[in-house]
């Protein structure tokens, strides 16, 4: 067993009682439209600009910072003040810069103490995928490019409702690393959640470019819990994506757990939230998921322990003859469901992204902290 994966398997002993149950929270209607903003042009202009945009936050930080006093911050301000400097001399970071940023997170990751089940990761992993998941084929709109849910009305949509953690602390690391783009980081964090939560590697690059407001897309894009097979489809084949796609991104819900005050639903999918496993698929398949009787939005709970949950949209796995050949087919092999788990996750998160825009023209493979 590695090390990440030791780690990960000791945090799922996290008692379930040191989870605070939270006060109940409105439930976001959400819509789907088609509405699109008109999309700004994008080029390697921008992607300088960007980065020199970066470089003035840096020295921003730089000045900021370096009257503190404590260590801790003196220290912080020292890494910031070398990266604004870099930035400002029209630094160009290499793979090694980026493997800095990908270690970072994964202290950070670490770092989690008491919240949740002991892991930033399952947020961080959320985060990425929302700001890709806006992607619209059609149009070209949308997709990890620009991290416009910085910005409002993006950031206050009801689906990206609890995001703001993942993007405060995502913002502490960009202070660290100025050069380094929003869309970059958020799929980067993304990336290392993954890797260092025991699953695959995710084939990733860097290259995406800091946008404005305007480029933000209308509220609907991401999917609605609530819904059916139909809905799934409607929004992710907008995407670009076909069935076993659909059913392989959902085992990200291996991960993580529903907060009542962020989406309206509660709980885990599964007994290990913070290690990647196949788990979800087999609970689906192994467990007898009955409708939760509750003052809430309609979910399942397993019967046996009450203690897991599903979303209408995971149930309809089970349900959906196409989607549930390959929801079968990962809870037998778990090698495949990383396999296949590892390509999509890579796409979704490349989104938008024009190629040209890439640093190279093949997506690289970081090393997981512990490896040499
Ligand atoms: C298939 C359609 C999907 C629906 C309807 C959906 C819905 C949800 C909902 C309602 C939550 C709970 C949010 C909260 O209350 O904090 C959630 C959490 C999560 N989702 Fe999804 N999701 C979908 C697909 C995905 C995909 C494609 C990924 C990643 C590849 C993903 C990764 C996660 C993770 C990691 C969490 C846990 C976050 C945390 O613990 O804070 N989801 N999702």
């Amino acid at each position: 067993m590695s090390f990440a994966a030791l780690r990960t398997s000791l945090r799922r002993t996290a008692p379930a009682a040191a989870r605070a149950v939270r006060p109940a929270a409105r439930q976001s209607l959400r819509r789907f439209t088609t509405e699109t903003p008109t999309p700004k042009k994008s080029s390697n202009t921008l992607l300088y600009g960007g980065l020199g945009a970066a470089a003035i936050g840096g020295v921003a930080f730089y000045i900021y910072t370096s009257s503190s006093d404590t260590a801790k911050e003196a220290s912080s301000a020292v890494r910031s003040g070398a990266q604004a400097a870099k930035a400002a001399a029209n630094f160009v970071p290499t793979k090694a810069d980026y493997q800095k940023v990908y270690n970072r997170i994964a202290e950070v990751i670490d770092s989690a103490g008491e919240y949740d089940d002991g892991s930033y990761g399952p947020v961080l992993l959320r985060l990425a995928w929302h700001s890709s998941g806006t992607y619209d084929k059609e149009t070209g709109t949308g997709g990890s490019n620009y991290a416009t849910m910085r910005f409002d009305p993006e950031s206050k949509h009801g689906a990206n409702a609890g995001l703001h953690v993942a993007r405060g602390l995502m913002e502490e690391i960009k202070k660290e690393f100025p050069w380094i783009s929003y869309g970059d980081l958020w799929t980067l964090g993304g990336v290392t959640a993954v890797q260092e939560m025991g699953g695959p590697k995710i084939p990733w690059r860097p290259g995406r470019i800091d946008g404005f407001a305007v480029q933000a897309t209308p509220d609907g894009r991401l999917p609605d819990a609530t819904q059916g097979s139909d809905h799934l489809r409607n929004i992710f084949y907008r995407m670009g994506f076909n069935d076993q796609e659909i059913v392989a991104l959902s085992g990200a819900h291996a991960l993580g757990r529903c907060h009542h005050d962020r989406s309206g639903f509660d709980g885990p999918w599964t007994f290990s939230p913070t290690t990647v496993t196949n788990d979800y698929y087999k609970l689906l398949f192994d467990e007898k998921w009955v409708w939760k009787k509750w003052n809430g939005p309609k979910q399942l709970e397993d019967k046996k322990t009450k203690s897991l949950m599903m979303l209408p949209t995971d149930y309809v796995l089970t349900q959906d003859k196409s989607f549930k050949k390959y929801a079968k087919a990962y809870a037998e092999d778990q090698d495949l469901f990383f396999k296949d788990f590892a390509a999509v996750v890579s796409r979704l998160f490349e989104l938008g992204v024009p190629t040209a825009q890439f640093v190279s023209s093949e997506p690289w493979i970081l090393p997981n902290v512990d490896e040499k």
